[in-house]
């Protein structure tokens, strides 16, 4: 299995470009299924969880071309099946977005129900909850959500929780109902914007996205679109949280600032300088961090994606901090990897406490998820001597590129094979 070695201590210059956002582009891939036309998509980055589900969706009979510089053609003209085996669904809980769409165009689905993951639960009863009010028949069947209808009738729906993936769903099974479905407590993620402008694109009727109301009127068919995918707010913090660690001053292109406000008012306060155009922003840092204490909510709070690498930052900062993890039950497993490289944390619950401490020294260390693998490089970029980071296939499901990027700024950065 690939592991990163890293040196620390070398401050991070340069220019970056920051690749299409994974969790857009995830749900994007799968609204594919919705039409039997052509759509192209932009700026998808080269991702493992990518990979997945063009692999998930050419099982399907999706004709799937990936070309160069990240364009990827679909084409969901011949559908032989509309199942979600356990094998992919278990590698990736984002697979159960077909499931809104195949019951949608093709009226049945049989998808694997993801298990618990290593950041909480995450069940996906209001993905179900959803489906049913739009007149599915569902029923669990041998670990499979098995959905029937013969066409999906608009409804209103008031999910339980804000659910990110939930929303989703349900807007592309919407997007074919028949009728007009309101989504309350719907989630306004930058990513889900861009599901629905991609949607819109395909001749879908939907208002309200971007708020916690969204109105889909449905239509009998879609047809193909062009869209470029939204740059990843995520990858773009991460490697803000690098230089606010490590020292220096980078530029990041094809970025958003827009979509990372709250990102972007923590790092501030930490210390780091930030200046922004449309789609570009520099930072830079000289000395050591300020504490910045946060609580993770949906957006435009802050992200959960980003609790860790900013965990990371505040490890290193004069002062302490308290951070809240809202969103997942047990999503502070980077803390013990974290405390061997010498960081004083303690946590209660909900709560982490990180008390800055001025040096951390470089080990080796292991991550159980992909945002906590991201925190461990953030803190052996800044450490002392040399920290080995294994098991980086979690880097490589949500980070394109990550240690070349790196290498870029001047990191002393390897992946060993
Ligand atoms: N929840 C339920 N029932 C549901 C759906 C959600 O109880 O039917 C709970 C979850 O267990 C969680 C909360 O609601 O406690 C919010 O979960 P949400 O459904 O919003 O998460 P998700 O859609 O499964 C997406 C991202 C995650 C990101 C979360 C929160 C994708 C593919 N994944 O997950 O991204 O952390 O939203 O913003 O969009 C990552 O990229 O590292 C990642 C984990």
């Amino acid at each position: 299995m690939d592991k990163l070695h890293i040196e620390g201590g070398v401050a991070l210059e340069g220019e970056i470009t920051i690749s299409g956002a994974k969790n857009a582009a995830l749900p994007i891939l799968c609204a594919g299924l919705l039409t039997a036309d052509t759509l192209a998509l932009d700026n998808v980055p080269d991702l493992r969880d990518i990979g997945t589900t063009l692999a998930l969706l050419q099982r399907m009979g999706m004709h799937a071309e990936r070309e160069t510089g990240g364009r990827v053609r679909l084409r969901a003209d011949r559908i032989h099946s509309q199942e979600a085996p356990y094998e992919l669904v278990k590698t990736m809980r984002a697979s159960i977005l077909v499931l809104g769409p195949l019951l949608a165009r093709f009226g049945q689905a049989r998808v694997s129900l993801p298990g618990g993951c290593a950041i909480g639960q995450r069940p996906v009863d209001q993905h179900i909850k959803g489906l049913a009010a739009m007149g599915a028949r569902i029923r669990i069947e041998h670990g499979f959500v098995v959905a029937q209808a013969e066409r999906l009738r608009g409804a209103s729906i008031l999910t339980d929780m804000v659910t990110v993936t939930g929303t989703e769903n349900l807007m592309m099974a919407a997007a074919l109902a028949e009728g007009r479905t309101v989504l309350e407590n719907a989630a306004c993620e930058p990513e889900v914007v861009d599901l629905a402008e991609v949607l819109i694109a395909m001749g879908a009727r939907i208002e309200g996205h971007g708020t916690d109301r969204i109105v889909i009127e449905g239509v009998d068919s879609l047809h193909g679109a062009t869209h470029r995918i939204v740059p990843d707010r995520i990858e773009a913090g991460t490697f803000l949280c690098a230089v606010a660690a490590a020292g220096g001053r980078v530029t990041l292109r094809d970025v958003a600032p827009r979509t990372m406000g709250a990102i972007l008012d923590k790092l501030a306060d930490a210390g780091l300088a930030i200046e922004c155009g449309e789609d570009w922003i520099r930072a830079s840092m000289d000395g050591r961090p300020r504490a910045t204490s946060f609580r993770t909510s949906e957006y435009p709070g802050f992200p959960t994606d980003m609790q860790a690498q900013v965990m990371a930052l505040n490890t290193l900062a004069e002062g302490t901090a308290v951070i809240t993890e809202n969103i997942f039950e047990n999503r502070y497993m980077h803390v013990q990897e974290l405390c061997r490289m010498g960081a004083d944390i303690d946590i209660d619950g909900h709560t982490a406490v990180v008390t800055g401490v001025p040096e951390l020294s470089g080990a080796t260390v292991m991550a159980t998820d992909l945002r906590a693998s991201a925190s461990l490089v953030i803190a052996g970029l800044a450490a002392r001597g040399q920290t080995t980071v294994e098991r980086i296939y979690h880097l490589d499901r949500g980070y394109e590129r990550m240690e070349a990027k790196l290498q870029a700024l001047g990191a002393r950065i390897q992946r060993i094979r």
